[in-house]
C-alpha cells in the first residue's frame, strides 16, 4: 500500500479544522475514561474533600439532562465548533429554533464528561426528556433525535442507505400526545465520513458487535478513515461535506391516548414523507437514480 501523506504547505485556516475535528474525535473516544479516571484516582487515593462534593451534586444533578439539560452559550460560542463545521464542510441547520439534540443517556452517567457534554447542549433521549422539550413554554424548542441510533450504525457504510427506523414508534407516540409536528430530516454525506471494517449480518463480527450493543446500549463499529497527516489510515473522519435537507413538517393533532392504529398510522406517514424527501434531493447530491432509501 502506498501512503498518500498530506502536503507541507496546507493553509492555517484547514490546520485549525483538521484541529477541531481532532480534539472531537479523542474527546468522543477517550474523554469519559479519562474522566472515569480522574474519579477512580481521586477515590484511592482518598481525595475525599473532591470527590465527595462532586459525588453529591451528582446525586442531585441526575435527572438535569432529562430536564432541559444544561447549555451554555460560552461553550456552545467557541470558535472551535466554526472550524469543526467547516472541516467537511457541514450546511446550516434550523435558523430561528432552539434544537435539542437527544442523545443516549450513557454518556450522561459518565462522571465530570457528562458536564462538558450538557454545556454544549445535548439532552437524553428518554421519553421524559423529549417531553420536557416539547412542553416548553412559547413554542420554537425543537426535539431532534437521530431515530436508527446504535442499531444502524452498524449499517453505516460508504454507499448505503439504510436506516431502522421500522420498529422505532415511540417519538410519534410523543410527537402525538403533544401535537407537536414531525419533520423528517436527511443528511446527505454522513455514511461516507468513514469507512466500516465488513460486518454483513450474520458475520461473527456483527453477531458480537449486537451481543455487545445489547449489554451496553451503544453499538461498536469498526470504523476508519484518514490520519492527521496521510489520507491512507486512522481514526479522522474524510473531509466530504454533508448536506442536511429537512422536509415538510406533518402537522400532527394533538391526541392524549392515541390508539396503537393512530401511532401505526402516522409512523407511516411519516416513513413516506422521509422517502419523499430523499427522492426529491437525492440527485443534487450525486446518488445514484437506482439508490432508494431501505427501512429496517
Ligand atoms: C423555548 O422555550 C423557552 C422556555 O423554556 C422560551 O422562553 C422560548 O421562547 C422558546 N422558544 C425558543 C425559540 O427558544
Amino acid at each position: 500500500m502506498k501512503v498518500e501523506f498530506a502536503p507541507l504547505n496546507i493553509p492555517l485556516a484547514r490546520r485549525l479544522q483538521t484541529a477541531a475535528v481532532l480534539q472531537w474525535v479523542l474527546s468522543f473516544l477517550l474523554l469519559a475514561q479519562l474522566c472515569l479516571g480522574v474519579i477512580v484516582f481521586l477515590v484511592i487515593y482518598n481525595y475525599w474533600f473532591l470527590y465527595i462534593p462532586y459525588l453529591t451534586w451528582l446525586y442531585f444533578d441526575w435527572r438535569t439532562p432529562e430536564q432541559g439539560g444544561r447549555r451554555s452559550d460560552w461553550v456552545r460560542s467557541w470558535t472551535i465548533w466554526r472550524y469543526f463545521k467547516d472541516y467537511f464542510p457541514i450546511h446550516e441547520l434550523f435558523p430561528g429554533l432552539t434544537a435539542y439534540l437527544h442523545v443516549l443517556p450513557f454518556w450522561f452517567r459518565c462522571p465530570l464528561f457528562r458536564e462538558y457534554l450538557m454545556s454544549s447542549g445535548p439532552v437524553s433521549v428518554s421519553r421524559r426528556s423529549v417531553s420536557h422539550v416539547l412542553s416548553k413554554e412559547g413554542g420554537g424548542n425543537i426535539s431532534v433525535i437521530v431515530l436508527g441510533g446504535a442499531e444502524e450504525s452498524l449499517d453505516a457504510h460508504p454507499g448505503k442507505f439504510t436506516l431502522f427506523i421500522r420498529q422505532r414508534k415511540g417519538f410519534v407516540k410523543i410527537a402525538l400526545t403533544h401535537g407537536a409536528y414531525l419533520v423528517p430530516v436527511f443528511s446527505f454525506g454522513e455514511n461516507e465520513l468513514f469507512k466500516q471494517v465488513s460486518n454483513p449480518e450474520g458475520s461473527w463480527l456483527r453477531t458480537v458487535q449486537e451481543k455487545l450493543q445489547k449489554i451496553m446500549g451503544f453499538a461498536l463499529p469498526l470504523f476508519h478513515a484518514r490520519g492527521i497527516f496521510q489520507y491512507n489510515f486512522g481514526l479522522m473522519p474524510y473531509r466530504k461535506p454533508i448536506h442536511t435537507v429537512v422536509g415538510r413538517p406533518i402537522p400532527v393533532h394533538q391526541t392524549l391516548h392515541p390508539t396503537p392504529q393512530q401511532v401505526e398510522e402516522l409512523h407511516q406517514t411519516y416513513m413516506e414523507e422521509l422517502r419523499k424527501l430523499f427522492e426529491e434531493h437525492k440527485g443534487k447530491y450525486g446518488i445514484p437514480e437506482n439508490e432508494t432509501l431501505i427501512f429496517r
